[in-house]
């Protein structure tokens, strides 16, 4: 009987499994250490937007933790579009994750040991703000816990050492918020569990220097601010830049451009999407059907490389 790849695809230990039967084994350090890194590009009517800039991303990121996956980046792009194609969705989330591995040498503590892993996934499209939640505006709270020092985990490394953005999260699900931004230990804005940040004053779109993965969605704002001659910038920002902007939004891969109306005390817009967000949040997905920075994908013809151990 062939497999059901119908809730994503993916691929681990050489091999292409459902979703749902995709392990890792637990002496992976990528578990026990967080040793890891990824990258997600999503899949929009069935074409990966802005493939090279993740991939190129995902390369910096491995080369920083000194990861070497066992497969060339075109094999892993490769993989990757064979996932998706295998599960047939059209408006997919493709994740590519390198772990450390587990050492060769039984009981090794030295990461050069390792054998370093290669997985893939697709999977499908969930927006991480709710679209009815980003209709009203997302109601964000600044967390009493900061981000880790981005001089003991690098932010521009994808990675999974989310402690402080979960601890941050139940904060501001206690209180009754959707979802939180954490300052770094100086005051400074960095970022919230899976984006961005951008506040808007006085008409100028501003989005945080520091202690923030250079997000791809961050920098298409930044694109389609250029586009539309909207002033835009990579500045500091502090506490008050939030409570006094004019507009507020989340930039990620998973929602695209997700306006926000409240955060703790203060109400943006009418409590509603800010003008300029709702601007960009519209010309960001009509690019993406104009097809600019899109990829297609074959999914009648796909060559497959790894047809043998498919088991389909
Ligand atoms: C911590 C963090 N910041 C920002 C982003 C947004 O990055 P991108 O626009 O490349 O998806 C993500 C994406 O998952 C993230 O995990």
């Amino acid at each position: 009987m062939s497999k059901d790849y119908s809730n994503g695809a993916a691929h681990v230990r050489g091999a292409f499994v459902p979703i749902d039967e995709a392990t890792i084994p637990v002496l992976d350090w990528g578990l026990t250490r967080s040793d890891a890194t990824y990258d997600v590009v999503h899949v929009r009517n069935g074409a990966f937007f802005r493939l090279d800039d993740h991939l190129k991303r995902f390369q910096r990121s491995l080369d920083s933790l000194r990861l070497v996956p066992p497969y060339s980046m075109g094999e892993m792009a490769r993989i990757a579009a064979q996932c998706v194609v295998l599960s047939g969705l059209r408006n997919s989330y493709v994740a590519l994750v390198s772990t450390r591995g587990r050492p060769r040498i039984a009981g090794s503590r030295r990461p050069q040991d390792c054998e370093n892993t290669f997985i893939a996934y697709a999977i499908p499209w969930i927006d991480v703000i709710p679209p009815d939640v980003q209709e009203r505006g997302a109601h964000l709270h600044i967390a009493s816990v900061p981000r880790i020092s981005s001089r003991s985990v690098d932010p521009t490394v994808k990675n999974y050492h989310w402690g402080d953005l979960t601890r941050g999260l139940f904060e501001a699900h206690d209180a009754g918020f959707d979802t939180t931004v954490l300052l770094d230990a100086d005051g400074f804005v960095t970022e919230g569990p899976g984006f961005n940040v951008f506040v808007v004053q006085d008409g100028r779109v501003l989005t945080p220097d520091r202690g923030a993965l250079e997000g791809i969605t961050r920098q298409t704002v930044l694109d389609l601010c250029a586009m539309k001659r909207i002033d835009a910038a990579i500045v500091p920002l502090r506490r008050s830049d939030l409570l006094e902007a004019d507009e507020m939004f989340c930039a990620t891969t998973a929602g695209g451009v997700m306006p926000v109306s409240r955060i703790d005390g203060h109400i943006m817009s009418n409590d509603g999407p800010g003008p300029i967000s709702m601007l960009l949040k519209e010309f960001y997905w009509a690019q993406h059907d104009a097809g600019w920075h899109m990829t297609p994908l074959d999914y009648e013809n796909f060559e497959e490389p790894y047809a043998a151990r498919l088991g389909a």
